[in-house]
């Protein structure tokens, strides 16, 4: 059984009101998605890891969402290469971070190739690599090639309709894995006991397995009793303000 021990986020910065979205729900409210940011740290801190908090940086909006720069797996980690071009440089921001806990071990996506990890979902030595707006398929097939090397593998899996492949889909762990809309039926998955996540609540299909814990998104009652009927201890964090720049729970941190 996997269990993490080290978290690394970064403070959101004042230009996150001006971060990417399709979600037409209005701008984030800062000092709010402060606020929530503080109470997602809080709730990591009852997880038993080890958490490092980046500072803000104002030139990127998005970078709060530390996930997207970086696969960090048991035995090494991969820099990315993020196919919005907003995003792009973000990876010069991580890298030092990345570089103290994996020292030589750290590899990269290289042009032509793009890859943005909330695209990428771990079940135990297996990464799903989903081909979305932001990761292409030569960057997956660079993603496959370097997990090889470190006696991993990866495959790749489409997705239509939503922006990262984690929007809609999260594994929890012990074979069980959060679905919602296309990826409910998907063949690649259904292997695994999928848990169905209605529609209205597609948002919370985004949350974090965390040692034992799951950390999903505040206010989705239906999807919080089916994750504690399976035995998780839950821990709900209002992230309304990071929703508004399609984010949610699982871009907001590393874990490895
Ligand atoms: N605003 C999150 C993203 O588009 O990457």
């Amino acid at each position: 059984m996997i269990r993490f021990k080290h978290v690394i986020t970064r403070t959101p910065s004042k230009t996150l009101i001006d971060g990417l979205t399709s979600a037409n729900l209005g701008k984030p409210d800062y000092q709010k998605a402060l606020d929530q940011h503080n109470e997602y740290i809080r709730a990591l801190q009852q997880c038993d890891v080890e958490i490092t908090i980046l500072p803000a940086n104002d030139q990127f909006p998005d970078s709060v969402f530390v996930e997207d720069t970086a696969l960090c797996t048991p035995y090494c980690a991969i820099i990315t290469r993020p196919g919005a071009k907003s995003r792009l440089n973000e990876i010069e921001i991580i890298e030092d971070c990345i570089t103290q806990f994996y020292c030589n071990h750290v590899e990269r996506i290289s042009a032509p190739g793009t890859v943005e990890a909330g695209d990428i979902m771990m079940v135990g030595s297996h990464y799903y690599i989903g081909l979305s707006a932001r990761t292409n398929q030569q960057g997956a097939e660079q993603m496959i090639a370097i997990l090889s090397k470190y006696g991993l593998t990866g495959s790749i899996v489409t997705l239509d309709k939503v922006l990262h492949l984690k929007t809609g889909l999260s594994y929890l762990e012990n074979n069980n894995l959060l679905a919602t809309g296309e990826f409910i039926t998907k063949e690649a998955f259904s292997h695994l006991n999928i848990i169905e996540i209605p529609e209205q609540e597609s948002y919370a299909a985004n949350c974090i397995w965390v040692n034992g814990n799951v950390i999903m998104p505040a206010g989705y009652p239906i999807t919080k009793a089916k994750i504690q009927a399976l035995g998780y201890n839950v821990i709900e964090v209002d992230t309304s303000e990071y929703r508004k720049i399609d984010g949610g729970v699982s871009c907001m941190s590393l874990r490895f």
